[in-house]
């Protein structure tokens, strides 16, 4: 990292992801600050919270209008926490201090309540969506730091294609960074496939994650969430998917953090859920969403080839929204009580400060 992109711990000026206000999920619905911008959730909480709880949150690759006003118009409509996960490949579409604004301004028309409008135990859970905004999939240091001093709740430092040292060397700087601004950390070991489609950048070669590396990997860099590698595939499966039941369990009996599952995209809800039920926290889709929309705009394209390209966005953020809300009820997500299959549980994250 060069050392001219230091990161200043002063947070003058910039929003702090602070608490939220402890309403339903524990973390709360975003709020706006006192400059009136939504905040977003905090990271850490809302993953304990769902491990909590027994349900994972879903995270949604978002990248332009559509996928955003999707991601933000589902998590209102289900009361489920959301991550929105704007992938470093799509920097090239929207830089994070872009994604930043576009948030807030969407979560405001959303009906995020002003901070100090009314006692923060008095907002309900369905005052206005609670969603996260998180950086996904970043070899670079340097985006990681664009993307905390933009106002991220989280970022992913996936420097898994280096050798175990090298990862957690980078990844332990990223994580000091990012926790001086209050910022979460997911960080990933082991290698994921490619499969069809995939979307991701990836080696193409599968290596699963040891679960001692796991609890030797998070001890050294002091994560707050760990991407595990255990059969899931970036893109659709190119056979039936197999998931390493007993090596997430491996997995979990040594690690305290909550576990993410990538490459949500056709994992059958069955096998999502006893994944779920292993401690995986936050589960990753993007291809499902983006050929959804595609083949909704192709059809309508087919239909009337005069379709105005102002109308392809809603018919976009109408296809995404479906899927979207699909995956939610696939993540064990039980409605707006912020409890997952399991009921309720003890740990909940209610109170919990920062990321
Ligand atoms: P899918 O495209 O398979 O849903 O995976 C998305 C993902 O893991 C993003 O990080």
């Amino acid at each position: 990292m060069p050392s001219d992109r230091r990161v200043d711990t002063d947070l003058g000026g910039v929003d702090r992801v602070g608490a939220g206000s402890g309403a339903t999920h524990g973390f709360g619905p975003a709020t706006a600050g006192a400059s009136s911008a939504p905040r977003f959730a905090p990271f850490g909480p809302m993953l304990r919270q769902a491990v909590a709880d027994g349900y994972a949150v879903a995270a949604f690759n978002v990248y332009d209008l559509a996928t955003f006003r999707a991601a933000v118009a589902v998590a209102k409509q289900t009361g489920a926490p959301v991550i929105l996960a704007l992938g470093e490949r799509y920097f090239s579409l929207m830089r994070p201090r872009t994604a930043v604004a576009l948030l807030r301004s969407l979560l405001a028309e959303a009906g995020a309540i002003p901070a100090g409008a009314i006692p923060a135990s008095a907002i309900p859970a369905s005052s206005g969506p609670v969603v996260g905004l998180h950086l996904d999939h970043a070899a670079s240091p340097e985006h990681c730091l664009e993307a905390i001093e933009a106002g991220f709740s989280s970022v992913m430092i996936d420097a898994s294609h280096l050798p175990f040292e090298e990862n957690v060397r980078v990844t332990r700087a990223v994580v000091e960074a990012a926790h001086a601004r209050g910022v979460g950390v997911e960080a990933e070991l082991g290698g994921i496939a490619a499969g069809d489609a995939s979307h991701e950048f990836s080696t193409g070669t599968e290596a699963l994650t040891d679960p001692d590396q796991a609890a030797a990997f998070v001890a050294a860099t002091g994560v707050d969430a760990l991407a595990v590698s255990v059969g899931t595939v970036h893109g659709l499966y190119r056979g039936d998917p197999h998931i390493d039941l007993p090596r997430l369990q491996a997995i979990r009996a040594r690690v305290d953090v909550p576990l993410v599952l990538h490459g949500g995209s056709g994992t059958p809800a069955d096998l999502l859920s006893a994944a779920i039920g292993r401690g995986v926290a936050k589960v990753n889709v993007n291809t499902e969403v983006a050929l959804a929309a595609v083949r909704r705009i192709a059809e309508a394209v087919a239909a009337k080839p005069k379709t105005h390209l102002s109308e392809l966005t809603g018919i976009a953020e109408a296809a995404a929204r479906e899927v979207m809300a699909d995956y939610i009820a696939r993540f064990r997500w039980r409605g707006g009580t912020g409890r997952g299959a399991t009921g309720p549980s003890e740990g909940r994250a209610s109170g919990e400060a920062g990321r």
